[in-house]
């Protein structure tokens, strides 16, 4: 039976990559998304792959979205947390609620999602977690100190919860992408996007197939040895 990975954010972007990687590598997706029900629509009509409604920064939904998965695909073997948001602006003009929501929706949304997916992974002794993470969690970067927070401890819930899976078959390990050509990098102001991609030595932003492909080795067999891993794929824009 094929093994099902779970694709949070899954139906956009970055996201929308790693749901496709997965799915030529064998495996059942399914993705999850929040918002955007034409998108999602579209996303099912276009690759045939399930996406499920929830908010991940929600605890009990997202206990609920995953046990109606195992229910209608499977018990998921595979968690790809990538949802994610920003809400950019400098700690001087940053709102509680621009902080909150991106610590309760990019870090949160780990914790609710591994809460509901790593107890089946245990008890079948193996399982795949697979946190996207951000340069901007490793190196900071101005007007972010929300999404570098919240990154930076996806970066460190990786390597603990690596610990404590290793001995059930279960890896965690996170991927730090650069700058990816996607919709919440377009949404960077022109003139700062062309200063920073001034900085990426690669030339260039990266493409999303750049990123699935780093989370298809990481989700496969041949990834068991790597746990608490963090693989940067960021055209050598900061080298870490
Ligand atoms: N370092 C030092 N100073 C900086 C700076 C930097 N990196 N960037 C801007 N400044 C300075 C500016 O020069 C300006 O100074 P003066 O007033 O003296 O001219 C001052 O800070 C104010 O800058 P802005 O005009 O940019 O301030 P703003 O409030 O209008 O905008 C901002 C702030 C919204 C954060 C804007 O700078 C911005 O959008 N920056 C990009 C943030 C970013 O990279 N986001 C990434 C989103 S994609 C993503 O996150 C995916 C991923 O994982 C990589």
């Amino acid at each position: 039976m094929a093994r099902v990975a779970i694709v949070t954010g899954g139906t956009r972007g970055i996201g929308r990559a790693i749901c496709e990687a997965l799915r030529s590598d064998g495996l059942t997706v399914v993705a999850n998304y929040a918002g955007n029900d034409d998108k999602a629509r579209a996303f099912t009509e276009e690759t045939g792959i399930a996406a499920y409604k929830w908010d991940v920064g929600d605890h009990a939904a997202s206990l609920a979205g995953c046990e109606q998965v195992t229910a209608e695909v499977g018990p998921v073997d595979v968690l790809v947390n990538n949802a994610g948001i920003t809400r950019d602006g400098t700690l001087l003009k940053m709102s509680f609620e621009d902080w909150y929501d991106v610590m309760r929706i990019n870090l949160g949304g780990c914790f609710n999602m591994a809460k509901a997916c790593f107890p089946g992974m245990k008890e079948r002794g193996w399982g795949r977690i697979v946190n996207i993470g951000s340069i901007n969690g490793q190196a900071g970067q101005y007007g972010q100190v929300n999404y570098a927070a919240a990154k930076s401890g996806i970066h460190g819930f990786t390597k603990a919860l690596a610990q404590e899976g290793a001995r059930f078959g279960i890896t965690v390990n996170a991927i730090a992408p650069g700058y990816i050509d996607t919709d919440m990098v377009a949404a960077v102001p022109a003139n700062v996007l062309e200063k920073i991609v001034a900085r990426i030595p690669v030339g260039r932003l990266g493409h999303a197939e750049e990123i699935a492909r780093g989370v298809s080795f990481l989700a496969s067999e041949d990834g068991g040895f790597v746990t608490g891993s963090t693989l940067s794929i960021n055209g050598g824009q900061h080298m870490y």
